[in-house]
């Protein structure tokens, strides 16, 4: 019998139909949209910002015995990121107003084995962008930009994003856009786009089957029925970016006058994108007791961020201890996060600062 009569049989096939296509499809149009919507030349979704660090890392060459510089005042994984690759996380203090790395800092913690910078845009506050690119160009180094919390902020009138550089975002429900899990890494460069393909798809190559893969990679690709939720979000983008900064600027009006600092305004250069809502308390005030008197009152607050150094495993592993960044160290023990999302009611609003009114007194 002739095969073209009968037919191939194959190994194994999925169970796609034409909406599952369509899917399939819409992985590709979220990447066009995110890509549209932050000014950015290539966007490749991924399955969490997590991910997007880890392959930036390796978009960087960083290795074994290499150091990272980065945030003590972030969440771990801008960190986290550089020991995945073997290297060492070089924490380099943060300023004390815009809670991200002082350039100085970074400057100063240099050394003949740094690689990359991992710069954080803290809460969705522009990190000083121009002066941290100087120093890695200085010095050889790679700037990798941590903007997980950041989509929709602008450094000096563009978005984070299109400035060239590698930038990671994040989409869990906290953040402004979600897809459930996932993230995105956008870039300038049409190479590096093409590295994070692969490298997100198992080191698999443009021109490869299924099972030849090109070099080490993940399985870090974004799933079909994320991006699909990501497409909604996307479209929705600039009516959430509104909502949260009208509900801060209500909390600017509702906190005026109270003995703590909201967060820092925008200037020419800085634009934020509202992520969370994080006040600064006085020193000397018990801050666990503030959270504690405002849980009475049915409201969450939490105490944010830690400095990532002094996480338990981080002082395990490489002896980190209190005196390392003092500036983070001190913001840390002072900052406290206060019910914050896009549609958080004015009268909710107006309970979290009337019982913190009466706790600050
Ligand atoms: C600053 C920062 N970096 C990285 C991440 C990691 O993103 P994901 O949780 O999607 O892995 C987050 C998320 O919380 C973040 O806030």
């Amino acid at each position: 019998m002739k095969l073209e009569a009968v037919g191939h049989i194959p190994l194994s096939a999925p169970w796609i139909d034409e909406r599952d296509e369509e899917l399939v499809m819409e992985v590709v149009r979220f990447e066009e949209l995110l890509a549209e919507a932050i000014g950015a030349p290539y966007c490749a979704a991924v399955s969490s910002g997590t991910a997007g660090l880890h392959l930036c890392m390796r978009l960087a060459g960083v290795k074994a015995g290499d150091e990272v510089i980065t945030s003590p005042y972030s969440f771990v994984a801008s960190a986290n990121c550089a020991i995945y690759e073997g290297a060492t996380p070089v924490f380099a203090d943060i300023d004390a107003k815009t809670f991200n790395l002082d350039p100085a800092a970074v400057e100063a913690a240099v050394t003949p084995r740094t690689r990359a910078v991992v710069a954080v845009d803290i809460f969705g506050y522009p990190c000083e962008l121009d002066e941290l690119r100087a120093i890695c160009d200085r010095h050889g180094l790679t700037l990798v930009e941590d903007s997980c919390e950041a989509l929709g902020a602008r450094y000096k009138g563009r978005p984070l994003g299109s400035h060239g550089h590698p930038a990671v975002f994040a989409f869990y429900p906290n953040k402004q856009i979600t897809t459930g899990e996932g993230g995105a890494v956008t870039t300038g460069s049409a190479e590096e786009h093409e590295l994070l393909i692969s490298l997100r798809n198992q080191g698999r190559l443009e021109t490869s089957s299924w099972l030849q893969h090109g070099r080490l990679g993940y399985n870090y690709r974004l799933d079909d029925v994320s991006a699909a939720l990501g497409i909604g979000q996307v479209e929705k983008l600039d009516r959430i970016l509104a909502g949260r900064r009208e509900v801060a600027r209500q909390y600017g009006e509702l906190l005026a006058g109270l003995d703590l600092a909201t967060p820092l305004a925008d200037d020419a250069d800085h634009e934020r994108s509202w992520f969370v809502y994080v006040v600064e308390l006085p020193r000397g005030v018990d801050r666990d007791g503030v959270i504690h008197r405002l849980g009475d009152e049915g409201i969450a607050a939490a105490p944010y961020l830690p400095s990532v150094h002094l996480q338990s495993y981080m002082r395990e592993r490489y002896g980190f201890a209190e005196g390392l960044c003092p500036v983070s160290e001190d913001v840390s023990a002072r900052t406290m996060a206060i019910p914050f999302h896009a549609r958080l009611a004015r009268e909710d609003q107006e309970r979290v600062a009337d019982a913190l009114r009466s706790v600050l007194v």
